[in-house]
């Protein structure tokens, strides 16, 4: 059987569902290189801010055989630098998408609208749930600025454009996101950034593991794929039916990537695990997830998309 893993993202055509989260690897040109000659089905750019920032003191990023936990604090080189790769990006034939978060809406309304004249950006990821810049609230937590910050963002014409969602973890919660993002004419949303402001900890010598903000982090891996496909889940259920969801937290081989896509997710991003196996990760996961829709007698994801049943 010829198994297929093709999918859609805003209407935006990926051969292979699976790709990289913004997060690790994907700050310099020679990373999104590698991404785009891997078997990643799009090329997605570390979130960029107006210039270049450094990002938060080392250590700042640490995995244990659970997941990881870090601070970068928005490490890039500036969105002017991502917008000028485009050219060079073609070349790998898939989609090049960008992610944004700029540290105020202003920024981000800049960085939005000249994005928009790049005609070869295939859209635009706009990061509302980086926990890790210090003075910074994670907009997806504030319902209130979210929706000014969509008022204006929408209100631009250019790329399709999907919002990274913070994970939620009530009900009423998912309700009142799902409401506020269904007034909009947004296209996608990614499901989830990491659990914010986690600790983990050195027993041996009783101490944290990472820098920043004396140890908070954001927490990605194992440890947060029940919060991540219940975030996938439930905002399939909620959101009109033109929105795509994009699953992201705990995949690191084939089952978890169907997991997530039978929760409703259209496409997977891959974060900790990237990090730890490098780019051969794509393929080998796309590789299990194939296996795994041949003994089911799937042929594509549409036959199992959002097919989670419940018990009766
Ligand atoms: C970071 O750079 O701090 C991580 C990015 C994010 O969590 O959005």
């Amino acid at each position: 059987m010829n198994i297929d893993l093709s999918t859609t993202v805003a209407e935006v055509s990926l051969e292979n569902c699976i790709y990289n989260a913004s997060g690790p690897l994907c700050t310099t040109a020679e990373h999104l290189h590698a991404i785009g000659e891997s078997q990643a089905g799009a090329i997605l750019t570390k979130s960029a801010t107006l210039e270049l920032r450094e990002g938060n003191p080392q250590p700042r990023y640490y995995e244990n055989d659970l997941g990881s936990i870090n601070s970068m604090g928005l490490p890039n080189k500036g969105y002017a630098y991502y917008a000028s790769l485009v050219a060079e990006m073609q070349k790998h034939a898939k989609p090049y998408f960008v992610s944004v978060s700029g540290l105020s809406l202003e920024n981000n309304l800049t960085i939005l609208k000249h994005l928009n004249t790049v005609k070869e950006v295939s859209a635009i990821e706009l990061n509302l749930s980086c926990p890790n810049v210090p003075g910074k609230p994670q907009t997806g937590y504030d319902f209130e600025q979210m929706q000014r910050v969509l008022d204006k963002v929408c209100a631009l014409e250019g790329h399709p454009l999907g919002v990274k969602l913070p994970p939620y973890f009530d009900i009423i919660h998912f309700h009142q996101v799902a409401d506020i993002l269904n007034k909009y004419p947004i296209q996608f949303v990614t499901c989830v950034n990491s659990i914010g402001n986690g600790l983990v900890i050195d027993v041996d010598a009783e101490q944290v593991v990472i820098k920043p903000k004396h140890g908070f982090g954001g927490v990605g891996g194992d440890y947060i794929k029940p919060t991540a496909l219940a975030n996938v889940r439930k905002f399939f259920v909620l959101l009109r039916d033109d929105i795509d969801v994009i699953g992201c937290g705990g995949i690191k081989n084939g089952r978890d990537a169907f997991e997530h896509i039978l929760c409703g997710a259209s496409a997977v991003q891959i974060g900790t695990q990237y990090m730890r196996e490098g780019t051969g990760c794509f393929e080998r996961i796309a590789n299990e997830l194939v296996a795994l829709m041949q003994e089911k007698g799937y042929q594509s994801i549409t036959d199992f998309k959002g097919k989670l049943k419940s018990i009766d």
